[in-house]
């Protein structure tokens, strides 16, 4: 009989919080329809849980989860072991409503996880939760037993485990495991230790808590100190078989484990670990570009597996090496993360059937009016470009999946400028209900003349943090990608447009502003600055509708 991978104890389960810890990152908000197609790669990938957010946290947060488990939950997903729907799970703190409305959200997964926490270490114990150590063992035996009376699969998070007494981190892994968790994850919340601590931990949980044998043991480490990889590498070695990773390894701060380190360090020395996951590995370059470009996260180009470095040879010595053996400077070969140079050239002459083959590629599983769309679009643009490339493509399709989301478009745009200093800005905007706006602004220059017009139709009050235009392809005839980050503005009427309130988001707490990112992408920058605003605005009044206001 072949083994499952809940019987393999050399099987390690990857757990994926990029739509949960890794939305939770400033700016990184994505829209529904981006989660789910995110969503999607991550099943492609292989992924054994996707943690699909926070369902407490707004009636939103609550819809996502459940698509997520509607849409992904319960299709088999290739590339897994027996093509079972991957877990679908959702976050709830250590109280009834959460977990009443986290089992909302996961209930229609074929496979649903509820997963719960508390914090555990001394600091949060008496500042956060002003609780005993023995109050906080009963709240977490009398939560994990009210979760398990809904759902057989429960995960329980010791939060800060990294930072609580080790006998009492044990004592509170034992009630958990006591009253039905199935899985323990042990998070270093804040990134505070180093690998030998961090394994030592695991390693002490392994042998002192004696009904350790009936859960599973995660790993959950943030970067702060560089170590997120490093820590999660040694807690598998010291015995835990579940990992939670985001791609690119976005989420709070300095981020958690990335994905991609964690997946190639156990493939690329296997004969040291000896362990296997069921990651598809060809499939993890484009899912990172898929999240780059949704989250609006930009990955550093010497960024380990993904950056557009990690597998350039620039150094002459290096070159010729290289030419006489691939192996001398190189430890994995691209096309096992799946970088491909592919060599069919898109243009004007392709058809349909070539552009939906390609955004496969590209990790974009677009079928029908989507698809229709991005069509129309890449034909647009092939009759102003010769070849279209991947970059193209790629900020094609991310704006596309934004100009689905409700909001405000762009329907015209004229500009003029010259020596006399009057940049001037017209600019036509439909709005949700399909009216047209027209105001026309001078500015500072053409940028503050069409922003200032946006401002003028649209309600939402923001103020602009950054603003960066790149070339995402070469030649006269490039295509340019503009990001913006925006955040409401709270000082316009003395009232608060905080896009935080009334969401509660674990992490930071009730209070704290949210950052919006936007972009776009045209071989007009002017086009693609304005389609960026209007982007991070739209996203901004969809999370919250309490910032819009008459004009
Ligand atoms: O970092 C952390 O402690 C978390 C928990 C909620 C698991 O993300
Ligand atoms: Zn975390």
């Amino acid at each position: 009989m072949s083994s499952t991978p809940s019987q393999d104890s050399n099987y390690v389960r990857i757990f994926d919080t990029t739509l949960r810890d890794g939305e939770q990152s400033p700016g990184a908000t994505m829209t529904s329809l981006e989660k789910l197609e995110v969503g999607r790669a991550l099943a492609r990938l292989g992924v054994d849980i996707i943690e699909a957010g926070f369902p407490a946290a707004s009636p939103d947060d609550l819809r996502g989860v459940q698509q997520l488990a509607e849409r992904v939950g319960q299709q088999p997903a290739n590339g897994r072991p027996q093509s079972e729907p991957p877990v679908i799970c959702g976050l709830a703190r250590a109280m009834e409503r959460d977990i009443d409305k986290t089992w909302e959200a996961v209930a229609p997964a074929a496979h649903p996880r509820i997963h719960t926490f508390i914090a555990t270490s001394p600091i949060h114990r008496e500042h956060k939760l002003r609780m005993s150590k023995q109050e906080v063992l009963a709240r977490i035996r009398e939560m994990v037993g009210y979760a398990k009376s809904k759902c057989a699969d429960i995960e329980f998070s010791p939060e800060d485990a990294g930072r609580t007494e080790l006998d009492f981190l044990s004592e509170a892994v034992q009630v958990a495991i006591d009253a039905g968790a199935t899985t323990i994850n042990i998070p270093d919340t804040v990134g505070y230790t180093t690998p030998n601590e961090f394994g030592a931990r695991i390693a002490h949980l392994m042998a002192h808590v004696p009904n350790v044998n009936q859960a599973v043991l995660s790993v959950h480490c943030h970067n702060d100190l560089g170590l997120a990889t490093a820590n999660a590498l040694a807690g598998i070695q010291a015995g835990a078989r579940q990992a939670e990773v985001t791609i690119n390894g976005i989420g709070e701060r300095a981020g958690n484990t990335a994905l991609e380190e964690l997946v190639m360090a156990l493939h690329t020395r296997s004969p040291l670990y000896g362990l296997t996951t069921g990651i598809d590995t060809t499939q993890i370059a484009r899912t990172s570009k898929l999240v780059s470009a949704t989250t609006g996260m930009a990955v550093q180009p010497n960024k380990a597996i993904v950056g557009a470095n990690a597998f350039a040879h620039e150094s002459g010595i290096h070159q010729d090496a290289m030419l006489k053996h691939e192996e001398t400077y190189e430890i994995m070969r691209p096309e096992t993360v799946g970088i491909t140079q592919s060599s069919l050239i898109l243009g004007k002459h392709s058809g349909r059937h070539a552009l939906k083959n390609r955004l496969e590629e590209l990790g974009f599983g677009l079928e029908g009016e989507d698809l229709n769309k991005i069509f129309e679009r890449f034909k647009e643009l092939a009759d102003r470009k010769k070849v279209i490339t991947n970059a193209d493509l790629m900020a094609m399709v991310s704006t596309e999946m934004d100009e689905t989301a409700e909001g405000y478009q762009l329907d015209a745009v004229q500009v003029a400028s010259g020596s006399a200093g009057m940049p001037t800005a017209t600019l036509r905007l439909r709005d949700p209900e399909g009216n047209l706006h027209t105001a026309a602004c001078i500015g500072t220059g053409l940028v503050d003349a069409c922003f200032k017009a946006i401002k003028e139709i649209v309600p939402a009050k923001a103020v602009l943090m950054e603003y960066t235009v790149q070339s995402v392809t070469q030649g006269i005839d490039a295509l340019g990608e503009v990001s913006v980050r925006l955040r409401p503005d709270t000082a316009d009427n003395g009232q608060t447009t905080d896009a935080n309130e009334g969401r509660l988001n674990p992490q930071k707490g009730l209070g704290q502003q949210r950052v919006f990112h936007g972009h776009g992408a045209d071989t007009d920058v002017i086009v693609a600055g304005v389609q960026a605003y209007l982007n991070a605005l739209n996203r901004m009044m969809l999370a919250t509708p309490h910032t819009q206001e008459n004009p």
